[in-house]
């Protein structure tokens, strides 16, 4: 068919949220990502491809489509036709923020399509409303660390480059968590103590972090809003929090909702193997299987770009995505 509008292309980083006491609030890029291709279509037909994409639905309550109907809206074009490929290896409902990706994918790649009316901050918005919390989308969004606001309408941030000598080490159960049932453990209201313990973590998390200060790491994310009511959730995570900075971890974190945990370490550390055993042997001594990874920070966000109309589509999107993915 003929179409007013481009093919659009996107490649969209992972994201892990909190960093420990920053919940809601700071997230960090990640490098496993997932591609999105758009493109008008006479009817809706979906391309997904990869394990984690079993079981998702492949019609118009799809949220690729649905995500991508919203920037149609607020452009005031009329797009109700799609076509849509995906590949995600970025693990679901792990805690690495595979539902803010495919939001900032079908965001960026809908508003790309359609010749980019709406700026990132409007994405940005959208995507937050969308996800109720900025700290993963942002990250999606922009890449890097974000330190984010949102006031339920707009979100502020701003973007800090990952400290170069920052690694990641991610040890991902086998069993999923949904960010719903990890959210409702968390209770309503806390003491002016912890509110205070977190603020002030936060704080000095986010300037170790924009300066570099690498050894601050551990003692600045420290957390009592959210981990210690979701630890019952995680076997083996009150263990891991409290022994990996002995086993070679700058510090260490749940993985936004979780139940992926995540390591801070310095590139320059000598006991990356010890910490990697540390985190399997923990994990499986309370009867879970668990793999791990270790990761560079991400220092780009998602990626848009048009695409030539023609060809063999679903052949010439995995084309794309080949020699790239990393699972
Ligand atoms: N900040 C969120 C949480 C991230 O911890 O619930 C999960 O999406």
């Amino acid at each position: 068919m003929t179409s007013n509008y481009e093919k659009a292309r996107v490649k969209v980083p992972a994201s892990t949220a909190n960093l420990g006491p920053g919940f809601d609030t700071l997230g960090m890029a990640l490098p496993l990502y997932a591609w999105i291709e758009m493109e008008e279509a006479s009817e809706t037909v979906f391309h997904l491809y990869g394990g984690e994409m079993a079981g998702l639905p492949q019609d118009k309550s799809n949220l690729l489509y649905q995500v991508a109907q919203l920037v149609f809206a607020e452009a005031g074009v009329e797009v109700p036709e799609l076509s849509i490929s995906m590949y995600s290896e970025i693990p679901l409902t792990r805690g690495l923020g595979s539902s803010a990706s495919a939001i900032v994918g079908a965001l960026a790649a809908a508003n790309v399509m359609i010749g980019s009316p709406l700026s990132d901050a409007r994405l940005f918005d959208l995507a937050t409303a969308l996800e109720k919390h900025p700290d993963n989308v942002g990250a999606s969004l922009f890449g890097g660390i974000i330190t984010a606001v949102w006031d339920g309408t707009h979100a502020d941030y701003i973007r800090i480059e990952p400290p170069e000598n920052l690694e990641v080490l991610v040890v991902i159960p086998e069993f999923e968590l949904s960010t719903t049932k990890a959210r409702g453990v968390l209770p309503t209201e806390i003491g002016i103590g912890d509110a205070v313990h977190n603020i002030s973590r936060t704080s000095l998390l986010t300037a170790a972090l924009a300066s570099g200060r690498l050894e601050m790491i551990g003692r600045a994310m420290q957390d009592r809003l959210h981990q210690p009511y979701r630890a019952a959730l995680v076997p083996g995570m009150e263990k891991l929090l409290a022994e990996a900075t002995a086993h070679g971890a700058l510090g260490i974190a749940l993985s936004g909702a979780g139940p992926t945990l995540l390591c801070m370490v310095d590139r320059e550390e000598s006991r990356k193997a010890e910490l990697e055993q540390f985190l399997l042997a923990t994990m499986q001594e309370h009867g879970i299987t668990a793999r791990t990874r270790w990761l560079e920070p991400c220092s780009s966000g998602v990626r848009a770009e048009l695409a030539p109309r023609n060809g063999m589509q679903n052949q010439s999107f995995l084309d794309m995505i080949k020699g790239e993915t990393s699972i």
